[in-house]
């Protein structure tokens, strides 16, 4: 049978799995970046505590999990709207805002032009420069909202990523803000995807976002809560924009252990916290690695993976078909709109899994000399 064709995203160990023969347990994933050390051990038990509830329908609104959400960013329940993943937001928002001409910086995550392309939309992309090591051009969205160039179009939606995938680059919150303000005066919307900002909370703007009624922030418990299998995700923005977001989702989003899930997840702030810890400390180890082996570019990271280019010759694809022969899945990123050809991104994951990522790499590149 075909496979249905889909766009190319890291995490598909299904696909790797029937291709390879062999069983994902033998596959090391470093293509999607989840938490290593997986979700709160808290999580097991809620699913199996929640078992009671499968005969039933899941709860439409999320209550509890809502309410968790506003404690959690001190903000009222009806600023909040949950999705079966943030990838059901993000398809849902161009048609809710009406947006019909979106910005976005380049590289990043493919889905926000799919979701535009579904509605007919048109994508304008910003690259962030390689020499600037792909920051976030901040200054520049700013003068697009304020001085347009002449005989240009206003965007009706800008959308930033931060931290930014593939990248892992991320601007402060400070430049957020001095974007938002942009957007607010210019009524255009902003949508800002904070999946990975669990890694970096200083730069997370969600706890100030009620203040503009043009922002949307998009956050994710897939990544740092390690739930991608559950899909859970959610939306904070103004009470009048989620009635609008709300209308362009089916009446059951998340399922009733997917809701189970998050809200043990969110209650267990000690594994966040050791997450936390270990990814940063192992991010750091690995990066320095890396950066070691000749001819390797590393970018800054504020998420718990690592975007880097390959030494001269070389080519993402071809280390990353390489590297899947061996059971070990990166994400090659040579297609990535603004990236080159030597772009790879690997996950931060256990530290033996990292070691053995690093000599196979080492062996790889070190083959290729000789
Ligand atoms: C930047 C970014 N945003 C959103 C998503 C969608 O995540 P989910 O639907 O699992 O919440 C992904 C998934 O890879 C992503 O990388």
């Amino acid at each position: 049978m075909a496979p249905i064709k889909k766009p190319v995203h890291g995490g598909d160990v299904h696909a790797a799995s029937r291709e390879l023969g062999r069983d994902v347990t033998e596959l090391v994933d470093f293509s999607a970046s989840i938490n290593p050390l997986g979700p709160s051990p808290k999580v097991w038990r809620a699913i199996t505590g929640a078992r009671h509830l499968v005969p039933h329908y899941p709860d439409p609104e999320c209550w509890e999990l809502r309410q968790a959400l506003a404690s959690r960013w001190r903000i009222e329940p009806a600023r909040i709207l949950m999705g079966n993943g943030s990838i059901e937001l993000i398809y849902a928002l161009p048609r809710a805002l009406k947006i019909n001409h979106l910005v976005l910086v380049q590289p990043t995550f493919s889905e926000y032009a799919a979701s535009m392309a579904r509605t007919g939309g048109r994508v304008t992309a910003m690259y962030a420069d390689r020499d600037e090591q792909y920051a976030l051009p901040i200054d520049r969205l700013c003068r697009l909202l304020e001085r347009p160039a002449k005989g240009s179009r206003t965007p009706d939606g800008i959308l930033l990523c931060n931290p930014n995938s593939p990248t892992g680059q991320a601007c402060g919150a400070d430049d957020v803000m001095k974007l938002a303000r942009a957007a607010q005066r210019r009524g255009v919307w902003l949508i800002i995807d904070e999946t990975f900002a669990d890694y970096c909370p200083e730069r997370s703007i969600l706890p100030l976002a009620s203040a503009w009624s043009r922002v949307v922030v998009l956050r994710s418990l897939t990544k740092f809560y390690g739930l991608p299998g559950l899909r859970v995700g959610y939306a904070v923005t103004a009470p009048a924009v989620i009635q609008q977001l709300r209308r362009e989702l089916p009446p059951w989003s998340v399922n009733a252990m997917g809701q189970a899930a998050a809200l043990a997840a969110l209650r267990d702030t000690a594994h966040a916290r050791k997450s936390l810890r270990f990814v940063e400390k192992e991010r750091t180890r690995m990066a320095k690695e890396l950066a070691g082996l000749l001819g390797c570019t590393l970018f800054p990271a504020h998420a718990n993976f690592l975007f880097m280019e390959l030494p001269r010759g070389w080519h993402g694809k071809k280390l990353t078909e390489q590297l899947r022969r061996e059971g070990l899945l990166i994400r090659d990123c040579s297609s990535v709109p603004g990236a080159n050809r030597r772009s790879i991104r690997i996950a931060v994951r256990s530290r033996q899994d990292n070691d053995r990522l690093l000599k196979a790499l080492s062996g790889m590149l070190s083959e290729s000399r000789s």
